[in-house]
């Protein structure tokens, strides 16, 4: 077993500085094959479909043709993808960052995967993850977001605004303003591209970035599939002083959300 990865001093005061930070490697080459297989047969099978946990972060599910898949917690489904370096790794960090702070309650960890086709002209436009989030809580998330092949400009590596992780959140809506979709975006967001910082890195290594970090990555424009699985580690959530004004959040009424109720009431 490799050793566990920390930051350098340095790393962890850029990270809390600009709010992200690129690892060249957060796992080994033997387990981004076993994940590759993993991944591939977790979209291809469409696991989750009907418990409403995997569905289409950017379209409105009206055809058969989606534009962004996303699977909600894939290690629900595959237990295995809890014991991994990349896992381990991400712990180990996640502590060294928020160390006591580190949530302990079974809320400190959450995964999900974001499937780009090749020669998919979708983007993921500008939003803070908190935007989703409980708009009563503070919350102090970092996300790991690994790339299974290597993320380039091309194919729609992350994308930062360096310290706007700092800032309050912003006006969301549904992509497109159309309430059947399930990814949110920042209203005008077009802006901030010119004030962005892409982050190209190799297959098995990761961006972290923090909860109000905004965010993009752009469309896939090569031959290959651009695969990312991306784990979640949480300090325990404060009550915020003012909760955020987020309509945007009551707005949506997606097809995966209405499969998830009809789930849930089944049992
Ligand atoms: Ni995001």
């Amino acid at each position: 077993m490799s050793d566990v990865r920390l930051l350098a001093h340095h790393e962890v005061e850029s990270f809390h500085h600009n709010g992200f930070l690129s690892l060249p490697a957060i796992t080994t080459a033997d387990e981004l094959a076993w994940l590759r297989e993993v991944y591939d047969r977790l979209f291809d099978e469409r696991v989750g479909w009907d418990d409403g946990a995997q569905f289409d972060l950017g379209g409105d599910e009206s055809d058969d043709k989606l534009r962004i898949p996303q699977l909600i917690s894939p290690s629900k489904y595959v237990p295995e993808l809890l014991d991994t370096e990349f896992h381990r790794n991400a712990a180990s960090i996640a502590r060294q960052v928020f160390g006591d702070d580190l949530a302990d309650d079974g809320s400190e960890f959450s995964d999900h995967m974001i499937f780009k086709a090749p020669h998919s002209d979708a983007e993921t436009p500008w939003h803070q993850d908190q935007a989703y989030h409980d708009p009563s809580q503070f919350f102090r998330n970092i996300n790991f977001w690994m790339p299974l092949d290597d993320a380039s400009l091309d194919n729609g590596c992350m994308q930062f605004v360096p310290q706007s992780h700092t800032w309050d959140v912003l006006e969301h809506r549904p992509i497109g303003g159309d309430a059947r979709v399930h990814g949110l975006e920042v209203v005008d967001g077009q802006r901030f591209h010119e004030r962005s910082v892409a982050c190209p890195i190799p297959a098995g290594g990761a961006t972290m970035h923090a909860a109000y970090m905004l965010h993009y990555t752009g469309p896939n424009r090569t031959d290959q599939p651009r695969r990312a699985y991306i784990l979640v580690f949480r300090a325990v959530t404060t009550e915020r002083e003012e909760p955020i004004d987020a309509p945007w959040q009551q707005a949506r009424e997606t097809a995966g959300d209405k499969r998830r109720e009809a789930r849930a009431g089944q049992t």
